[in-house]
């Protein structure tokens, strides 16, 4: 994934320096194209003090970021809870607190039930660091950086939390505010946690109802990749799937040849080849830097056209690329068997580089590194998640380099992080939580069709996967729906977060991925499904959460409407 991939890639800048391979990406999240300041309404980021370690002896805190938006909130509404992941937080600001860009899922549930929006950032991203999250950050200081701690964070903070406008209340206790207070009106024993998030913020959500369904009610988990698996060859499976079949044949032919020729041909034939790769994506590349150039880093520059797939799906990231390739830059007729087939390697191999070029991947703007998060995120798959995207040889319709190999992406791992690495990513500390067989109640699963990461996720359907099915019909409050079903929705042909993400309001300038980059294109339909049905299943689960309430104890029930009243309220 060079350029989604470069995200990443570029940023390892130490692998560069040390005569290395770049690292393989992981692009599981767009960047957002930050707003200039001044141009929203001023939302100042608060600081929560967060122990360091939940579970050990280690001692110390540091300051955990996150933002609220209470307009819309009325004492006895629940908390909507953003999770951004794995990711600097500020620059989703204005999009999903805020709506500066149009519609929020956050925003509008808030409004909807009158309740307090959050967003948060998870530990080791933006300014929520324990330690600077870089190059020299030690495995000692890693150690912090793990799957259970970052959930234990939102636990700890759920139970802590007050409005900073409500002022010491009542509840309020001399031992301060870092204590547990249970009758804090916003503790989740009075006020239901309702977590929103796609991506590995949504498998954050699932987890989190598995874990602690006593502090997080409810979920909306937006292509959550729930099962982690360190071989994750599947990644690209959507995308083979969604292939032309002329233009599958030559991605394969070209892949297989620039691989074997790499690696098996003369040392002339393989810098002839890396030259005529590397011009593909730069005019003027000299022999000698395409001499240096790793095999694996040339044979990726075939996976250029793939990079926008997650984001944008076939139609908009491939196709025109395709189309390029398979009518020779449209100077002839596409054939249906393609080019290889018809006309031999070298034509296909010249259509092909012709594609990279004209469709020129790289100038696409908004793909600007983010050098913390790609340290971070880089120790979280190296040693818990995995998701290796390698290239399969055995798979006859693969379109990845196979140098893009397990242990390549085991490599990386050691060299970016030589101490404090498990052998092997230990998945099972995010499996343990049910992977792709979980069954937690009130949590709404909603996947893209064409997403990379469907394959990961609940509505996988991989042959190694048990397949299951999504149901959109709303399951009881608290019960969790009979494996295999679960509650869930899969957009047809969506892609990556497709409703999760910010609605952005349709004009001429947000509609062409080549000129916005990640800034945008989004469909509403997926947005309003998704939306609309995880508000008919919180109008459901809502009174429970009342109920409960006042069954347990009426001296912590909350003043005021009660649910069903707020829901009608919009
Ligand atoms: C924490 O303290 C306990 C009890 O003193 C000890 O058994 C354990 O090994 C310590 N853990 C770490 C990570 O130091
Ligand atoms: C809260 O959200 C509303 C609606 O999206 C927005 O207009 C307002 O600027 C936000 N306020 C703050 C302080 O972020
Ligand atoms: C890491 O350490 C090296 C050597 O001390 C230093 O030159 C470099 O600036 C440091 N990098 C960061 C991001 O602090
Ligand atoms: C105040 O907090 C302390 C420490 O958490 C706790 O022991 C005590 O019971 C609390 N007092 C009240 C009135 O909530
Ligand atoms: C290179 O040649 C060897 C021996 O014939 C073969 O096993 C291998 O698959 C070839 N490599 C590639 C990438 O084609
Ligand atoms: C190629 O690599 C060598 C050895 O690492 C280095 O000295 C040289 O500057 C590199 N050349 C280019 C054009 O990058
Ligand atoms: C061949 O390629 C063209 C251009 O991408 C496409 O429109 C057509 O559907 C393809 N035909 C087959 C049989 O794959
Ligand atoms: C493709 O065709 C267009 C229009 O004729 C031309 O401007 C462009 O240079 C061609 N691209 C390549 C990579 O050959
Ligand atoms: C945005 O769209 C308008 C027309 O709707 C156009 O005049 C303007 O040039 C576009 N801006 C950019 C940066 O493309």
């Amino acid at each position: 994934m060079s350029n989604l991939g470069s995200l990443l890639l570029c940023s390892f800048s130490l692998f560069v320096a040390a005569g290395a391979f770049k690292a393989p990406s992981l692009p599981l999240r767009e960047p957002l194209v930050p707003v200039r300041r001044g141009e929203t309404a001023p939302n100042q980021a608060l600081f929560f003090d967060m122990p360091l370690d939940h579970f050990g002896n280690a001692t110390g805190m540091y300051k955990n970021r996150y933002w609220i938006n209470d307009t819309y909130y009325k004492p006895g509404g629940p908390i909507f809870l953003f999770d951004s992941g794995e990711q600097d937080a500020e620059p989703l600001l204005p999009y999903y607190l805020q709506e500066y860009h149009g519609l929020s899922a956050t925003m509008r549930l808030a409004k909807r039930y009158n309740g307090v929006a959050i967003l948060w950032e998870h530990r080791y991203y933006g300014d929520s660091l324990p330690f600077p999250a870089n190059e020299n950050t030690t495995a000692e200081q890693w150690q912090f950086l793990t799957t259970d701690q970052a959930l234990e964070d939102v636990v700890y903070f759920a139970k802590r939390f007050s409005l900073p406008s409500a002022g010491p209340g009542p509840f309020d206790n001399a031992s301060g505010p870092s204590s547990e207070v249970r009758n804090n009106p916003l503790h989740p024993s009075n006020t239901p946690w309702i977590w929103l998030g796609g991506s590995y913020p949504g498998v954050r959500g699932a987890l989190l109802r598995v874990r602690n369904p006593e502090t997080i009610f409810a979920v909306w988990a937006s292509s959550a990749p729930v099962h982690a698996q360190i071989d994750m060859a599947a990644y690209y499976k959507a995308a083979e799937r969604s292939l032309k079949r002329n233009c599958s044949a030559d991605w394969v032919a070209v892949t297989r040849f620039v691989d074997a020729t790499l690696a098996n041909g003369t040392a002339t034939q393989a810098v002839d080849l890396k030259v005529k790769l590397l011009r593909a994506r730069e005019d003027g590349v000299t022999r000698e830097q395409a001499a240096n150039t790793s095999d694996v880093d040339a044979a990726e520059i075939l996976m250029d056209p793939l990079d926008f797939y997650q984001y944008y799906g076939f139609k908009d990231s491939v196709l025109p690329f395709c189309n390029v390739v398979e009518t020779q830059n449209f100077t002839a007729l596409p054939t249906e068997t393609g080019l290889a087939a018809s006309f031999g390697i070298d034509v296909a191999l010249n259509a092909f580089l012709a594609g990279i070029k004209q469709v020129n991947y790289a100038a696409i703007p908004g793909t600007e590194p983010a050098r913390g998060r790609a340290f971070s995120w880089m120790w979280q798959y190296c040693s818990e998640y995995g998701f290796y995207e390698r290239g399969d040889p055995n798979d006859p319709l693969s379109i990845e380099t196979s140098f893009r190999s397990l242990e390549l992406y085991q490599e990386q791992c050691n060299m970016a992080f030589p101490q404090g690495l498990p052998s092997a990513p230990a998945v099972e500390h995010v499996n343990k939580y049910g992977g792709w067989n979980m069954t937690p109640s009130n949590v709404l699963f909603t996947n893209g069709e064409f997403d990379p990461w469907r394959t990961m996720g609940l509505a996988s359907i991989e042959s190694n996967s048990p397949q299951r099915t999504p149901s959109v019909a709303i399951p009881a409050c608290n019960v969790a729906p009979t494996f295999p079903s679960f509650f869930g929705l899969t957009h047809d042909n969506m892609v990556h977060v497709s409703d999760l993400r910010v609605l952005l309001t349709p004009d001429a300038n947000h509609t062409e991925f080549k000129t916005v980059g990640f800034y945008s294109p989004i469909s509403q339909e997926p947005f309003y499904a998704g939306l609309g049905l995880f508000q008919l299943a919180l109008d459901d689960w809502l009174p429970c959460f009342s109920a409960a309430k006042l069954g347990v104890s009426t001296s912590h029930r909350v003043e005021g409407t009660s649910f069903k009243e707020l829901t009608m309220a919009l």
